[in-house]
């Protein structure tokens, strides 16, 4: 791969806007400032990429604001496909740890990643980038080149299968959400290969960095994040239980985990018990692990949104007139386990420090003792994992004996074990 004129891509011959020149360092520096940038050669590959030609017919301003560019939707609305926020680009790409002269495969293209990609892996690097949708496809190939990164390839495939012609290869990027792990992607990894992928385990979606020993996966890092769903023969359909006619939602990889909506909004019906935690929290503060703690203990996992604000959540239940209403701690994903016996999520209120302490909401028969079980669980977060690395998380394929974890979560190629043993301080 030709070097680099900086600031300008690849398309030296093409004159820049210097606003162009002044956002994108603007951009870099925020991401640097933020974190999501930690290395100089992540930082050269920001500077480099010219964004906003993978965002044509967009004002600059919008181009290198920190967030997702949406490309194509659904007949519904929904998002199939975009560009992505370059926080969760950087951040994934750190975890990906792209070297000079590496071999990459992107599943699921925009082309402005791909072109990241490819100044990480100059010199000498090969890249190649594949979509389902054959419009995004040719979108990204036209982005590309007008960018100046030719040599980078586009291909249209489901990528279930991996893309086998072109393996094996030192990083696998997955930019769409993904519920499984096909073999397919393993198995093209280099034998020391590393695989960035957004992994939906509980309903909660993690950006977990996988090295390759053998069959199986070994986490390095999991970070947060959120993406579209994919298409194709991994696709997975939402599991999602509706309360009160969709005035409340509630997420679960599993619903057969959950008693029923009907069930639910029964244990909605009774008093509310509040318990606090005396754990406090900065809202800035990033606690993703404290979800995947709460998920690995309760069987009944799942996370609330809170649909239509202000609606009362059941009829006659808190949130109803003259009751007490329901307080997530966020406005959608907060956290909440469902029992026969009890329903509960996780509350917060602001402390005059500006933090806020976490504590339960619970309903239901077996409301204290539920309550007290979340506290109880929130506080060993906070003793033993708050700004810990998270589990080690190893995927294995499905028909190898089940492994000792302290969460096991079967999938239809992979089993996944969370383990938190060993991160104890
Ligand atoms: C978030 S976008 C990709 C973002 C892109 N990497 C970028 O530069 O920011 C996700 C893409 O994954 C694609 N996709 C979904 N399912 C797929 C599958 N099974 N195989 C390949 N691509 C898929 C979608 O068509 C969509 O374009």
């Amino acid at each position: 791969m030709a070097a680099v004129p900086s600031g300008t891509g690849r398309d030296a011959a093409t004159p820049e806007d210097p606003r162009a020149a002044r956002l994108r360092a603007a951009l870099t520096d925020q991401l640097i400032a933020e974190g999501a940038v930690a290395t100089p050669r992540m930082a050269a590959a920001f500077r480099a990429v010219p964004r906003h030609r993978f965002a044509p017919g967009l004002p600059l301003e919008v181009a290198y604001a920190n967030q997702v560019v949406f490309v194509k939707r659904d007949r519904h609305g929904v998002p199939t496909s975009s560009v992505s926020a370059p926080d969760i680009q950087a951040i994934m790409l750190e975890q990906a740890d792209i070297r000079p002269g590496a071999r990459l495969l992107e599943i699921g293209s925009g082309g402005y990643n791909a072109a990241l990609m490819a100044e990480l892996a100059a010199p000498g690097g090969e890249v190649t980038t594949v979509d389902i949708d054959p419009d995004v496809a040719d979108r990204a190939r036209a982005c590309l080149d007008d960018a100046g990164y030719a040599d980078v390839r586009v291909l249209t495939a489901d990528a279930e299968g991996g893309v086998p012609e072109h393996a094996p290869y030192d990083r696998i990027v997955v930019t769409v959400e993904a519920w499984d792990l096909p073999p397919a992607w393993t198995g093209q990894l280099a034998p020391d290969g590393r695989l960035v992928v957004p992994l939906r385990l509980r309903g909660l979606t993690r950006s977990v960095a996988f090295d390759r020993v053998g069959d199986r996966l070994v986490s390095r890092s999991a970070r947060m994040c959120g993406f579209v769903k994919m298409q194709g023969a991994g696709r997975h359909a939402d599991q999602e239980l509706f309360l009160n006619g969709g005035d409340l939602s509630l997420d679960a990889d599993d619903l057969h985990t959950l008693p029923t909506a009907a069930r639910i909004e029964d244990l909605l019906r009774a008093p509310r018990v509040a318990r606090w935690s005396d754990v406090r929290v900065w809202r800035w503060e990033p606690w993703d692990t404290l979800p995947l703690w709460l998920a690995t203990a309760f069987p009944g996992y799942c996370q609330l949104t809170i649909e239509v604000p202000g609606a009362p959540a059941v009829p006659g239940a808190p949130g109803g007139p003259g009751s007490e209403p329901l307080e997530p701690a966020l406005r959608s994903g907060t956290p909440a386990v469902a029992t026969e016996s009890a329903f509960a999520y996780l509350t917060a209120y602001p402390v005059p420090d500006g933090r806020i302490e976490l504590g339960a909401h619970a309903f239901g028969p077996a409301a204290e003792a539920l309550a007290d079980e979340l506290i109880a669980r929130i506080s060993s977060w906070d003793r033993d994992h708050r700004n810990g690395p998270g589990p080690v998380i190893t995927a294995s394929p499905a028909d190898d004996p089940a492994p000792q974890a302290d969460l096991l979560v079967v999938k239809k190629h992979v089993q996944i074990a969370v383990d938190w043993v060993g991160e104890r301080r």
